[in-house]
């Protein structure tokens, strides 16, 4: 490891300094980087009272020279970087050299470490060092701090209960070991062992060791680089409907908070009402990354933020949803006679999409039997190889004619018996606002003098009554400005036009609607972002059952 130096004035000027250490888990996260920089392959943590008591972190990586104890604690003191150019391509995940003095100035900490020659050790009190001595241990580090915050009692009190600050903990550590999975870590508080996750070979066993089967089956991995970006990590399947913790985001193996890419995610799943699992590792050039915007270092700023965002969407578009390959894979085979993509089959062989490519003759049995069966005249039961999906009538028509209408691709069919409207004053001007918009969809009408209009034909899939239409108006009325977007207008009229829950439906009906409904783009969200499909598997109903 680089000598420790204290950075020129210049330098530290350059530095977004800032008070970062403001809860134990600030601490965990200062000491568990250090630990990660000197390369260790081992972290140990020990926690009391969810580290409002004691924090101790040892570990074994490259240590620091019995010479350089003492500059290590100090002020803008650091290894990691030197010059200003230096700022521009950071690769650790320290920089600044003030972890460590942050630390020591609000609370007692101890510093002992080796680094294969000699060991030594520290103790600073508020700041003060109050002791250095010689001392044995192996090469590594072990920073303990106790009586945190003991001189900023309003910051004390801003701590919460000690199950609070663990559970932060927690996820701290689990976020650092997924995208470090070679490092083993534990955590223990008092006598208890509250995580032990051994160094594995790669991130895909670590999540498997952490999440439950059910969401690591949902789960689609990647690895794409486009230009200068590489995206790796795993994404749920659009139908993954379930709650779940499991939105990990890194640039250059930093967790980070960046809003924009986790917008960029949820806008691309179209707004599911439970969020979409995933894990997404985002590789870039340091020199084209600033992680100097803020002083936690958890805020970062991409260069290329727009290009990123770009590929992340077509990615997402193209390997979560896009490829009809991997939809096939997705819904368990439902279509027919279509061979797996080299993608698809890398994910079967890689344990995260359990599906099997079908073949023409299995899938047929299935379609010349009865697959369809209507429950409740609600939803839509088919029979598929790996199980059963069950398909929200009224959201599946809602999203297949909303994507129709937005394409374009809708024709208008004409009412046998058109519906005149006297329209209030409210939704009379709601009507010219979007009568445009509205013909363009294949709602075609007759105006006549004062508020009377004549609706003579709806897109041509549309199951509208004169109920329906009344509700339009004040419906786009309710979407105040957004009634200038097309694609919230089509939503209304989509949602309007569709089956009903309660409507009755043939086995061809039913086909038909399944049938269109995985020609979407988009088959697994309502407009609105509810779920359409439920998939359940024979491995769920055999484990519900009992059967394994
Ligand atoms: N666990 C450790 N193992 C080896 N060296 C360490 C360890 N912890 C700290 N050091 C040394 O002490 C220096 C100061 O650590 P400190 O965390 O204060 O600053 P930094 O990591 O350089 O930057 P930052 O303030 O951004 O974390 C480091 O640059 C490193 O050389
Ligand atoms: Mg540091």
């Amino acid at each position: 490891m680089a000598r420790i130096k204290t950075l020129d004035t210049d330098v530290r000027a350059k530095i977004a300094a800032g008070e970062v250490i403001a809860r134990p888990l600030s601490v965990v996260k200062e000491l568990v980087e250090n630990s990660l920089d000197a390369g260790a392959s081992r972290i140990e943590i020990d926690i009391r009272a969810g580290g409002k008591q004691l924090i101790a972190v040892n570990d074994n990586g490259a240590g620091i020279a019995p010479d350089e104890i003492l500059r290590a604690v100090e002020r803008y003191a650091t290894s990691k970087i030197a010059t200003i150019e230096d700022i521009g391509h950071i690769t650790t995940y320290g920089f600044r050299g003030e972890a460590l003095a942050s630390i020591a100035h609000v609370s007692h900490l101890e510093l002992e470490s080796s680094d294969g020659t000699q060991g030594s050790k520290l103790e600073i009190m508020g700041g003060e060092v109050t002791g250095v001595h010689e001392c044995h241990r192996s090469q590594g580090t072990r920073v303990r701090i106790t009586d945190l915050f003991y001189n900023l009692p309003a910051r004390q009190k801003f701590m919460k209960s000690a199950q609070w600050e663990r559970r932060l903990i927690l996820a701290l550590i689990k976020a650092y070991a997924l995208i470090q999975p070679s490092v083993a870590f534990h955590i223990r508080e008092g006598d208890r062992r509250i995580l032990d996750m051994v160094g594995i070979k790669s991130t895909a066993e670590r999540l498997k060791t952490q999440y439950p089967r059910q969401l690591i089956e949902s789960l689609i991995d990647f690895d794409k680089e486009v230009s200068t970006v590489r995206l790796v990590g795993f994404f749920s399947r659009p139908d993954f409907q379930d709650t779940h913790h499991v939105n990990y985001l890194y640039i250059n193996a930093r967790p980070v908070k960046y809003p924009r890419l986790y917008r960029t995610i949820l806008d691309t799943y179209e707004n599911p009402k439970n969020p979409p699992a995933f894990l997404l590792h985002i590789m870039v050039d340091p020199g084209s990354l600033d992680v100097n915007i803020h002083p936690t270092k958890n805020e970062v700023k991409l260069q290329d933020e727009r290009y990123v965002v770009d590929v992340l969407r077509q990615m997402i578009r193209k390997h979560v949803f896009g490829s009809k390959d991997l939809k096939v894979q997705d819904t368990g085979d439902y279509r027919p006679g279509t061979s797996a993509s080299r993608d698809t089959q890398r994910f079967v062989q890689d344990g995260f999409v359990s599906y099997e490519p079908s073949t023409q003759k299995e899938a047929a049995v299935i379609r010349d039997g009865q697959e369809f069966w209507q429950a409740h005249d609600m939803y839509i039961l088919a029979q598929m190889k790996s199980g059963l999906i069950i398909v929200d009538q009224h959201v599946a028509h809602e999203r297949i004619i909303f994507e129709s209408i937005m394409k374009g691709r809708s024709s208008s069919q004409r009412l046998l018996f058109p519906i005149t409207l006297e329209l209030t004053p409210e939704e009379h001007r709601v009507f010219k606002k979007t009568r445009r918009c509205l013909k363009e969809f294949g709602i075609d009408f007759k105006e006549f003098s004062s508020r009377t209009v004549v609706i003579d034909s709806v897109p041509s899939d549309a199951h509208i009554s004169r109920e329906d239409l009344e509700g339009l108006f004040s419906e786009l009325d309710s979407l105040g400005n957004l009634i200038q977007q097309k694609s919230e207008v089509a939503k209304v009229v989509a949602c309007r036009s569709a089956i009903k829950a309660g409507q009755k439906l043939s086995v061809v009906e039913m086909q038909s609607l399944v049938d269109r409904l995985f020609a979407c783009e988009n088959p697994y969200t309502c407009p609105h972002g509810r779920p359409i499909i439920i998939r359940l598997t024979l491995d769920e109903l055999a484990s519900k059952f009992g059967r394994v």
